[in-house]
């Protein structure tokens, strides 16, 4: 075990495991096909389409690398510009400032923690490109206001989906609403690979050019589907298959979703249901689900005061050899937030509201004792403590 985590008897994550990893690790050995496009990532992109509703899934190496390939699909150009919150992993930044585009970010709205849908527009200059949303914490963006604003504005819409697998916006899975959607399957998500990710297209018209860029630039998909004679280099691209080892991995989690899903909820319900009456007497700010919004427990957070009073929470739960995390440093005041992008308008909420933001251990299969110990030392923390 990691030595720092050794100070904790509850974790802050416990990567999925549903115990049928090995085996089909061990089928895709005895398969002779470890690499990219196997039999296992071939189960998990058709999957992730019939499930999700996509045009196309495709496995990639990890969610950064979706997203990178999103960036290139929308044919970001040097000078371009992006929208997207601040209160975000760096990935979702990274991938367009590789494709040469400039950031704009926007705030966020303080209920989901999501960019705020009402102050996207006054964004939008004559080199916007994309709108690129994070659904944080699973919890869906306003993607009915969004939309409408790319239609309007001619732009293209990716999906951070990320934290987002098997949530929903009016029936909708999160990742196939904009042109590109981006899931992570790091070993911190919902379901895992380790290191992983897919992108998903649903825009037909982007799967050829999709398939040419994660292949090194070659059409060797169409090759292997005997639509050509022989392969060829045929435009710029990169390596991001994932191995179907890691596939196999995943798959083992994939089929048995709704199970981890379920879960998952389940732990979130119980800590919603304890802390609930703390936030009805202003205390605490729990996670807001707006309706229309069908989530995947990805995330259960608490908003305290303040800084101080969330850095005690922390460490009181330390003490208690529970382990707390705090969440994004939004990138707008970050080195390289500052150098490649600028904020539009004012931070009202993004700084504010993630210093405030702490998540609790939450992951597949949490003993419930560890979750109602977590439950218990909240609540001494909150009656004992000046919050
Ligand atoms: C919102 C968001 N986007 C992108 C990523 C990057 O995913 P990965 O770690 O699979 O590259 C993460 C990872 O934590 C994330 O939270």
């Amino acid at each position: 075990m990691n030595e720092a985590y050794k100070t904790y008897d509850i974790l802050f994550n416990v990567p999925p495991f549903t115990g049928n990893e090995f085996k089909y690790m061990q089928e895709a050995v005895d398969n002779q096909k470890i690499c990219g496009d196997g039999p296992f990532t071939k189960k998990c992109d058709e999957w992730m389409e019939k499930r999700f509703g996509a045009k196309k899934a495709m496995l990639t190496t990890s969610g950064s690398s979706a997203l990178d390939m999103a960036a290139l699909l929308c044919g970001i150009e040097p000078g371009d510009e992006v929208i997207l919150p601040s209160y975000t992993f760096s990935s979702t930044a990274n991938a367009f400032v590789l494709a040469g585009a400039g950031l704009v970010f926007v705030d966020i709205r303080p209920d989901t923690m999501n960019m705020d849908e009402t102050k996207i527009e006054e964004a939008i200059t004559d080199k916007t490109k994309v709108i690129c949303v994070v659904h944080y914490a699973g919890v869906a963006c306003d993607m009915d206001a969004i939309m409408s604003i790319a239609a309007r504005h001619g732009l293209m819409v990716v999906e951070d989906a990320a934290q987002a697998v098997m949530s929903t916006y009016k029936g909708r899975a999160l990742g196939t609403i904009g042109d590109f959607g981006c899931f992570s399957f790091h070993e911190t998500k919902n379901y895992s690979m380790g290191e992983g990710g897919a992108i998903l297209i649903n825009n037909e018209k982007y799967i050829e050019r999709a398939e040419i860029l994660r292949e090194k630039g070659t059409n060797r998909s169409k090759f292997y589907r005997g639509q050509v004679a022989k392969y060829n280099w045929v435009d710029f691209g990169d390596s991001y298959l994932q191995s179907d080892l890691n596939a196999a991995y995943l798959w083992a989690q994939l089929e048995r979703a709704d199970e981890i899903n379920n879960n998952r909820l389940e732990t979130w319900n119980s800590y919603m249901d304890a802390f609930k009456s703390y936030a009805d007497s202003g205390k605490i700010t729990l996670p807001a689900v707006p309706d229309g919004c069908v989530h995947n427990a990805h995330m259960f957070y608490i908003k305290f005061a303040d800084l101080e009073t969330r850095q005690n929470y922390i460490a009181f739960m330390k003490q208690n050899r529970i382990m707390c995390v705090f969440h994004y440093v939004p990138l707008h005041s970050a080195p390289a937030g500052l150098k490649f992008g600028r904020f539009n308008g004012t931070d009202e909420y993004t700084t504010a509201e993630s210093d405030r933001l702490v998540r609790l251990p939450m992951y597949y299969n949490m003993d419930k004792k560890d979750t109602e110990k977590v439950i218990e030392k909240t609540i001494e923390f909150l009656e004992e403590h000046d919050v």
